[in-house]
């Protein structure tokens, strides 16, 4: 779609993630009902882009831990296209460890200005080393030393330590290129329900749901 900000055939991940995806892609690609909703996002994506929002590409993602337990949090959009929603991450993450004992998340994005929401269920597995290089090349370089330099979503008993270690991995990274760290790389979550969802006068908005059922997509639209 146009509102991608990089391109990138690879697709890879462990054996397992990578059969699903290939599930997913199969009915995704032929099926004109899941392509409809891959163009009504595009139109949306694109379209939230050019109005005064600070961060449109801006969504929440909710992953499972092994206890059931849902977390949320904030990530970018990077890339969405037919096979699915890119983010970035640290895979040692709290995220990217509950991704790997229990693949299905869900994302939401919320466009005000659009008075627009969509809400995305699926299943998310690793994009792959090609993939993650394009889109780590194009960040900023203190953002790749920042990578480095965080454990994210571990305990830091002081910021000194953080400061610290951010000045280690410039010291080392001095003079050449940032290297991307292998735990550092993207997911796609490749989806199995996709809602719309637009604002009406007096709370009575239009829900359009996108749904996997079997082998095929199917639309339907629900109460408000
Ligand atoms: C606007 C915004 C964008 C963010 N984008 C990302 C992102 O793309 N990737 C990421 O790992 N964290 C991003 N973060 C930080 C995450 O919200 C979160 O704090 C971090 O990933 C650790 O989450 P976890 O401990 O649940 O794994 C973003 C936060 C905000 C507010």
């Amino acid at each position: 779609m146009d509102g991608d900000l990089y391109t990138a055939d690879a697709i890879a991940g462990d054996e397992n993630h990578f059969q699903t995806q290939i599930r997913f892609q199969r009915v995704m690609h032929s099926d004109p009902i899941y392509q409809e909703a891959v163009k009504r996002f595009a139109g949306l994506f694109d379209l939230a882009q050019t109005t005064d929002l600070k961060e449109p590409t801006a969504m929440t993602l909710a992953t499972v831990g092994e206890n059931g337990q849902p977390s949320v949090r904030i990530v970018l959009l990077r890339c969405a296209d037919e096979r699915g929603f890119v983010f970035f991450t640290n895979s040692l993450s709290r995220k990217g460890i509950q991704i790997a004992s229990n693949p299905h998340a869900a994302l939401g994005l919320f466009w005000d200005s659009l008075g627009e929401q969509v809400c995305v269920e699926g299943v998310a597995s690793p994009v792959g080393d090609a993939e993650s290089d394009i889109y780590w090349k194009s960040r900023p370089r203190g953002s790749q030393v920042g990578a480095w330099a965080s454990l994210q979503s571990e305990e830091l008993p002081t910021r000194t330590m953080l400061d610290q270690r951010v000045e280690d991995f410039e010291k080392k990274f001095a003079n050449r290129e940032v290297s991307r760290p292998e735990h550092w790389y993207g997911y796609r979550i490749a989806p199995v329900r996709i809602e719309f969802w637009q604002e009406g006068v007096s709370r009575l908005h239009t829900r359009t749901v996108y749904e996997l059922r079997e082998d095929e997509w199917v639309r339907f639209s629900l109460y408000p």
